[in-house]
């Protein structure tokens, strides 16, 4: 059966680099804390002006298709993974469309957080599979630094999350066991409040009932946003740290390990482990977990913070222009993040 596999890859990363010390210009952090805590050493920011999450993303999908050897009018599909788009509606794909003069392709925009790129990969997958499209633009792109609280109130999420893209080409292969393999995608809305931007957005106070006392109870409903919504910090992302972490130790192995029984292979057949880049003890935990060595687990969080929908593809590409991801290896992909959502995809290079 045909099935698909990563033609080409890219990635875009903004040139302004701050540190952990910088960011301590408007918070009360520290660089010890944030490297402790996260493994961070610095993180990129866009421009304020000219540059977007879609304006990254296209960047990272010209290299991408380049490398692909096919030029923006052979795309057939693009699916473009976000959590913070340019526009509320409509999505980040047709703003790809428009830059890269494509043909009137379809643009799907898929909103699972951390887990985006996976889920974006097996929606293009499928498509692929069924025959539909032969040539699909996946993207995750990232621009968090606008949305997030940079005093000392917001300073669990604001020191974790950066900017950047990353983008990949999907075509057909008719190569046994070459491609990807397959995909897990998985969902708990259980705890979706746990890590949340409320708004803008039309929730009651369903949310409220968990006692989430920093906000105020009048500035619910009624509109998307209003100026009490900004005062309470509602634009901001709402993370219960501790909570998500203990989730994301136990969901990281186990949707593994689901991939590996999918196709009969076990922790050691893989080459290379590309984990969604989150936290790097929950990555250095993933690790010892499966009894993988340093040289099988691709980590850049140090260098980027966590990019949520970016992370996978910028890593697979930085890891794939090391030369770490050769022809024939096994890689191994893996997310969790709010929602709460969970994925992972095995592929053949
Ligand atoms: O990609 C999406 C999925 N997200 C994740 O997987 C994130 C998972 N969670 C984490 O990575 C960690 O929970 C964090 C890095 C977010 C936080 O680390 P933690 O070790 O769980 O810290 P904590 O939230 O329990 O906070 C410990 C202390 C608190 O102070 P008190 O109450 O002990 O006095 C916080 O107020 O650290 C304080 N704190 C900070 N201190 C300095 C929180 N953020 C900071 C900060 N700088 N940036």
């Amino acid at each position: 059966m045909q099935h698909s596999k990563i033609a080409g890859i890219g990635m875009y990363v903004p040139k302004n680099v701050y540190t952990n010390t910088d960011l301590t210009n408007f918070m009360d952090t520290s660089d010890e804390w944030i490297q402790e805590r996260t493994g961070i050493k610095e993180r990129r920011y866009a421009d304020r002006t000219g540059e977007t999450t879609t304006t990254m993303g296209v960047e990272a999908a010209k290299i991408a298709i380049e490398r692909a050897g096919i030029t923006p009018q052979d795309i057939d599909f693009i699916v473009f993974a976000t959590l913070s788009p340019d526009y509320y509606f409509p999505g980040c794909g047709v703003l790809v469309q428009r830059a890269l003069q494509m043909k009137e392709v379809g643009a799907l925009d898929i909103r699972n957080q951390c887990s985006g790129f996976i889920y974006a990969l097996s929606v293009a997958d499928q498509f692929i599979k069924t025959g539909m499209y032969k040539n699909i633009l996946v993207i995750g792109s990232e621009k968090h630094s606008f949305g997030m609280d940079f005093t000392t109130r917001g300073r669990n999420v604001s020191v974790i999350f950066g900017d950047g893209a990353g983008a990949v080409v999907l075509q057909p292969t008719s190569k046994e066991g070459h491609g990807i393999l397959s995909t897990h995608l998985h969902s708990d809305g259980g705890d979706a409040e746990l890590l949340a931007m409320f708004n803008p957005g039309t929730h009651s106070n369903h949310w409220l009932d968990k006692k989430l006392a920093d906000y105020d109870e009048a500035a619910i409903g009624e509109t998307f946003m209003s100026h009490q919504m900004i005062d309470n910090g509602q634009n901001f992302a709402y993370m219960d740290g501790p909570a998500v972490f203990k989730k994301a130790v136990v969901k990281f192995p186990e949707v593994i390990g689901e991939a590996l029984a999918a196709n009969n292979l076990k922790p050691s057949d893989i080459d290379m482990l590309v984990p969604h880049q989150a936290n790097l003890r929950i990555a250095q935990f993933v690790q010892q977990t499966l009894k993988l060595s340093d040289d099988k687990v691709y980590n850049n969080i140090q260098k980027y913070g966590n990019t949520t929908a970016a992370s996978i593809p910028i890593a697979l590409c930085e890891a794939w222009e090391a030369g770490k991801v050769k022809e024939g290896d096994l890689v191994c992909l893996a997310a969790f993040g709010s929602g709460f959502t969970w994925a992972s995809a095995l592929v053949r290079w």
